[in-house]
C-alpha cells in the first residue's frame, strides 16, 4: 500500500444555502457536515489530512480542532484552486491523495477505502468516484469515449443539452497520484461558465498526458449526495437519520417509529432499550440497556444507565443512573446527577443538583444547586430558594429527610439527617438531624364567623 493523504475542501461560502452559517458547518443529524467527512476519512489509514479553509476559517478550525492540518484559501477561485493550497504541505510526497468535498456528509469510509484500492489496482493517475442517478441536475457529468473510458468531466453550467442527459455524475471524491495531481493543477484554466478553476479539469489534463484515468462506480447514490442548498440538506438529514436509526436497530434497540425519532450521529444506545416516537437524542448521549425513552423526550449530552425510564421529559448534560424514573414532564438541567432508584415526577425541575439513591421528588418541585442525600422524600410543590437576585446558594438535604409539601428551603441551608420539615414551612435556618421543623403561621379557626358576617349585613 502506498502512502495515503487526504484533502478535504471546506473553503466555500455556500451561497446557495442563503445562510449566515458557512455551508460545511451546517449540521446533519446534529453534526456539522465537514465533521462527518473528517470522521469518516479519519477511519482510514491516512498519513496526513489537510482541510482547505477560507470562508469561516476560524469557525471551521474551532470545529475540527487538531485532528487535521489546515491550508488557507484566501479567495475562493474554485475547487482546483482550493486543492492547490495544500501544495506546500503535500506536493513533494509520493503516494495517493484522496480529495473529498466537505459538503458530501454521507460518504462512508468503506467506499473511500474501496476507491483507494481500485485506484491502486488499476495503477491509475486519477480515479473518480462516480454514480448513476436519475436526477443528475447540478452535478458534473462523466464523459466517456466510445471505448467507455473516462475522457473528462463537464460541469452542469458548461454542459451541452446532450451532455446534460448523461446520468453518470462526478461525486466530488477522487483519488490522485499525488505528484501528478499537483503538476496537473498548474495547467487548469478558468475559462468556463463560472470563471472558476475546476478540479475535475485535472482529469482531462492527465488523460491528455496519456496517463491512466479510471472511474470507480459506486452503487449507493444516497452516499454521494452533495449538499448545496437546504433541499439537499433536508435530504441528507433524512438519509443520515435512517442510517443511524437502522444501525441502532441492528444493535438491538427498538425504535417504535423510526421516521419520528431523531438520534444524533454520536449517540450510543445499548440493546433492549425502547425509543418511543417524537424523541430527539443528541450530542454525546449514552443510554444503557433496557431503558425506555419517550415519547416526546429530548436528551442532549446525557449519560443514562440501565433500566431507566424517561417519559415526555427534557434532560440536558446530566447523568441519570440505573432504574430511575423520570417524568412525565420533568426538566433535568445541566450538571445534575441522579443516582439509582430515584423517582423524578411530573413538573419537577432539577438544576445542578445531585439526588441520592432511592430519593423521590414526585410532583411540582424545583430543586436547584442542591445536594440531596439517599432515601429523601421531597413533597409536592417544594422549592429550593437558591437565588437572592445576585448569587446562588447551596441547599443540603441529608439522607432520609422528609420534606413536607409546599416547603421553601431558603439557601444556604442544611436539613440534617433524618429530619422532618412540616408542610408549608419556609425554612431559613439549618434543621438539626432527626428534628421536626415547623415554620408556618399557627392556624386560627374563628367559630361562627359566617353567621356574624351575615348579621352585620
Ligand atoms: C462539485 C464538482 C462537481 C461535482 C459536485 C459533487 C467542481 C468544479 N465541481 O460541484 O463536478 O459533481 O461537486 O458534489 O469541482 N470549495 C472550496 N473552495 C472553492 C470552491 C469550493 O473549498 O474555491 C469547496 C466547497 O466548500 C465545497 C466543495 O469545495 O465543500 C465543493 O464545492 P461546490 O461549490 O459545492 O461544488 P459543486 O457545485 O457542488
Ligand atoms: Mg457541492
Amino acid at each position: 500500500m502506498s502512502n495515503r493523504y487526504a484533502i478535504i475542501l471546506a473553503a466555500g461560502q455556500g451561497t446557495r444555502m442563503k445562510s449566515k452559517l458557512y455551508k460545511v458547518l451546517h449540521p446533519v443529524c446534529g453534526k456539522p457536515m465537514v465533521q462527518h467527512v473528517v470522521d469518516q476519512v479519519s477511519q482510514l489509514k491516512i498519513n496526513k489530512i489537510v482541510t482547505i479553509i477560507g470562508h469561516g476559517a476560524e469557525k471551521v478550525k474551532a470545529q475540527l480542532g487538531e485532528s487535521v492540518e489546515y491550508a488557507l484559501q484566501e479567495e475562493q477561485l474554485g475547487t482546483a484552486h482550493a486543492v492547490m493550497q495544500a501544495k506546500e504541505i503535500l506536493k513533494d510526497r509520493d503516494g495517493v491523495t484522496i480529495v473529498v468535498c466537505g459538503d458530501t456528509p454521507l460518504i462512508k469510509s468503506e467506499t473511500m477505502e474501496a476507491l483507494f484500492n481500485h485506484h491502486e489496482k488499476m495503477s491509475a493517475s486519477a480515479t473518480i468516484l462516480t454514480v448513476l442517478t436519475k436526477d443528475p441536475e447540478g452535478y458534473g457529468r462523466v464523459i466517456r469515449n466510445s471505448e467507455g473510458l473516462v475522457e473528462r468531466i463537464v460541469e452542469q453550467k458548461d454542459a451541452t443539452i446532450e451532455e446534460q442527459k448523461i446520468n453518470e455524475i462526478n461525486t466530488g471524491t477522487y483519488c490522485f497520484d499525488n505528484k501528478s495531481l499537483f503538476a496537473a493543477l498548474n495547467e487548469v484554466s478558468n475559462e468556463n461558465a463560472q470563471s472558476e478553476y475546476y478540479l475535475p479539469d485535472v482529469i482531462e489534463i492527465l488523460r491528455q498526458q496519456g496517463k491512466v484515468v479510471t472511474a470507480f462506480q459506486t452503487e449507493d447514490y444516497e452516499e454521494t449526495l452533495g449538499v448545496n442548498d437546504r433541499i439537499a440538506l433536508a435530504e441528507a438529514e433524512r438519509i443520515m437519520k435512517e442510517r443511524i436509526n437502522k444501525s441502532h436497530m441492528k444493535n438491538g434497540v427498538t425504535i417504535i417509529d423510526p421516521a419520528n425519532t431523531y438520534i444524533g450521529a454520536d449517540v450510543k444506545i445499548a440493546s433492549d432499550t425502547v425509543i418511543y416516537p417524537g424523541t430527539i437524542i443528541s450530542g454525546h448521549t449514552e443510554i444503557g440497556q433496557d431503558c425506555e425513552v419517550g415519547p416526546n423526550s429530548e436528551l442532549k449530552d446525557c449519560i443514562i444507565k440501565d433500566r431507566t425510564v424517561v417519559r415526555q421529559s427534557v434532560v440536558h448534560e446530566s447523568t441519570i443512573a440505573s432504574e430511575v424514573k423520570i417524568g412525565p414532564f420533568s426538566h433535568i438541567r445541566p450538571q445534575t446527577i441522579v443516582h439509582d432508584h430515584v423517582k423524578v415526577g411530573n413538573f419537577v425541575e432539577l438544576k445542578k443538583s445531585s439526588i441520592g439513591s432511592g430519593s423521590k421528588i414526585s410532583h411540582l418541585s424545583y430543586i436547584g444547586d442542591a445536594e440531596v442525600g439517599d432515601n429523601v422524600n421531597i413533597g409536592c410543590g417544594s422549592i429550593t430558594v437558591n437565588y437572592d437576585g445576585k448569587n446562588k446558594y447551596l441547599t443540603k438535604i441529608e439522607d432520609e429527610v422528609f420534606i413536607g409539601c409546599n416547603t421553601n428551603l431558603v439557601a444556604p441551608v442544611t436539613i440534617g439527617k433524618g429530619a422532618y420539615v412540616a408542610a408549608g414551612s419556609t425554612i431559613t435556618k439549618d434543621v438539626p438531624s432527626e428534628a421536626l421543623s415547623i415554620a408556618r403561621a399557627h392556624q386560627v379557626n374563628k367559630d361562627h364567623y359566617v353567621q356574624k358576617l351575615n348579621a352585620k349585613k
